[in-house]
């Protein structure tokens, strides 16, 4: 038996009261957010808090998000940043990260974020092509599709420098991972992306079931 704390509302509440330390910027995205269909794509405020952690505690200047959506993790991470610091961001909608693009320029961060729209395959594709790209990254957090999840994983390895860290957010998909009735190509591409990832010995690996599971890759 292992020590595992059930983590119902009342102890997410009870966390968050002991800890979350929401800028404001975040907490009025978060409620922007709220008001779309598809709002629980939204990494929880926790979750942004830690990444902004995992940011200053590892040092990141140079970091790349695949999968904006409204800028929640976006705008946290920006802001984690150093002076001089950035984050690439890429998503293919121009609607969702037209939010971001307002929430980052009133965070005081849109000098450190450099959007790119278009299919994350593409976009990774052009970001490899040029020229100093490879391994000069620091950090990369996967939120996008979860059917590319393996490619946007190889382009993380080659971009990130060794030592440098990539975090996958969704690889437990509320579970359907452990499902055999579950046959959807999210969750049938997630199971085939952790058991890649488990024998990959070109890194250092952690995973997490926090929130809808976390892997923390680090390159060697
Ligand atoms: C789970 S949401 C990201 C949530 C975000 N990290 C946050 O903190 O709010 C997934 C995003 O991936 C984007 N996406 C889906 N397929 C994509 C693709 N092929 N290329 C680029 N972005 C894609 C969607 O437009 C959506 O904004």
């Amino acid at each position: 038996m292992r020590i595992q704390v059930e983590v119902n509302e009342a102890l997410q509440d009870y966390v968050a009261s002991i800890s979350l330390r929401e800028p404001e910027v975040l907490k009025d995205l978060r409620a922007e957010t709220s008001k779309l269909p598809l709002s629980l794509m939204q990494i929880s405020p926790e979750q942004g808090q830690f990444l902004s952690l995992l940011v200053k505690s590892t040092g990141v200047k140079k970091a790349l998000e695949i999968g904006v959506f409204t800028g929640y993790s976006l705008i946290a991470t920006a802001l984690a940043l150093p002076e001089g610091g950035t984050v690439t961001a890429l998503d293919i909608s121009e609607e969702w990260t037209a939010i971001a693009r307002e929430y980052a320029a009133r965070a005081g961060v849109a000098d450190r974020i450099d959007l790119r729209i278009g299919d994350a395959r593409a976009s990774l594709d052009a970001l490899l092509a040029r020229e100093g790209e490879a391994g000069s990254y620091d950090f990369v957090f996967i939120d996008a599709d979860k059917e590319n999840y393996w490619a946007y994983y190889e382009a993380a390895l080659t971009l990130l420098r060794p030592g440098g860290l990539v975090v996958v957010d969704n690889v437990l998909w509320h579970g359907a991972v452990l499902d055999p009735s579950a046959q959807d190509s999210e969750t049938v591409a997630l199971r085939a992306f952790n058991a890649k990832v488990r024998d990959d010995d070109r890194v250092e690996l952690s995973v997490l079931p926090v929130a809808d599971g976390l892997t923390f890759a680090l390159k060697r």
